[in-house]
């Protein structure tokens, strides 16, 4: 071999060599990248999802906010208030059957979703929604507010007496 072959085969084992490197480090990073997208994604899965909406207790002001025969719908919180005289009640919009937000309407409550057809007391009259909706507690603050606890759910046609 003389010198001329001797530099041609050193000069292609450093070609050799630095694409075998470059090679070796693309598939070092191409693995460290892949490894850190997983991770992340990962910690994306393992953050609950969970939105934690309306407080489930929370103030609606003062009874005399409130019009004898009115029925306020209160979107955020997926709740009806309804007065009757003296009376009030708070009524879920939640449907029972897959939890769409029902609609108030003068004979009741009606769901966009697959067309349940609650009555004004919030009993079914029509399916597939397989319960009532809810009725929640009301009840006043010491300042005299009204306040719904969306954690107790009471029998359907119980209202919170109020003065007139
Ligand atoms: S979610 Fe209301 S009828 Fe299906």
């Amino acid at each position: 071999m003389n010198r001329l072959e001797h530099l041609e085969d050193d000069r292609a084992g450093a070609v050799k060599k630095t694409r075998r490197s470059f090679i070796s480090w693309f598939s070092v990073g191409a693995l460290a990248v892949c490894a850190g997208v997983m991770t992340l994604f990962n910690l994306i899965f393992l953050k609950p999802r969970v939105s934690q909406g309306a407080a489930s207790k929370f103030r609606i002001g003062k009874p005399e906010n409130y019009a004898s025969g009115s029925v306020v719908e209160m979107k955020e919180a997926k709740v009806v208030v309804r007065r009757d005289g003296n009376r009030i009640a708070a009524i879920s919009t939640i449907c029972t059957h897959l939890g769409c937000t029902v609609n108030s309407t003068d004979v009741g409550f009606e769901c966009p979703c697959h067309g349940s057809i609650y009555d004004l007391q919030g009993d079914v009259v029509a399916g597939p929604a397989p319960e009532p909706l809810a009725w929640y507690r009301v009840g006043l603050t010491p300042s005299g507010e009204l306040e719904i606890d969306k954690q107790s759910v009471v029998d359907a046609g119980t209202y919170l007496e109020v003065e007139a």
